[in-house]
């Protein structure tokens, strides 16, 4: 199976983003941990990153041709975007949701999840550990 691990606005910056928040490693890092895991695991996966609501409700378009479940990191679009969250009911396999931070945690505006209302499950609080943790979970309910 293939898996599409998006992610939203500002963490092409991860590792320079709040450190204290997010951690010091980078995107690039964990989209190298999620690949290792997913040649274990008998995944494939896909790895993207963009900064425009836009451009996540067309990386889910392409999903719906490419892959067989969806994780996802929308980050603040989370608590916003209703067009992701249309875009991941055009999408018919699992979906994740990925936060590195503790969302409940933080300010009361994250703990509202348009996302959450299609995801099948949702991580928060783990780091970046999270992504693996959604990968374990996808090699369970598509392996
Ligand atoms: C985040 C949490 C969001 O509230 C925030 O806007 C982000 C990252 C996380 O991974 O903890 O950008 O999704």
């Amino acid at each position: 199976p293939t898996i599409h691990i998006l992610n939203g606005p500002n963490l092409n910056l991860l590792g320079k983003r709040q450190p204290e928040v997010y951690g010091h490693e980078t995107l690039a890092d964990v989209e190298a941990a999620c690949t290792a895991l997913a040649g274990e695991l008998g995944l494939t996966t896909a790895f993207h990153q963009s900064n425009h609501e836009g451009g996540i409700v067309e990386l889910i378009h392409a999903a719906r041709e490419a892959a067989q479940g969806i994780v996802i990191n929308p980050a603040a679009y989370t608590h916003t975007s209703v067009a992701i969250l249309d875009a991941l009911h055009t999408f018919e396999g699992p979906v994740i949701e990925v936060h590195i931070s503790n969302v409940h945690r933080r300010e009361s505006f994250r703990h509202h999840s348009y996302v959450s209302l299609r995801a099948d499950g949702v991580i928060a609080g783990f780091g970046t550990d999270g992504y693996l943790m959604a990968l374990r979970r996808m090699a369970r309910l598509l392996g």
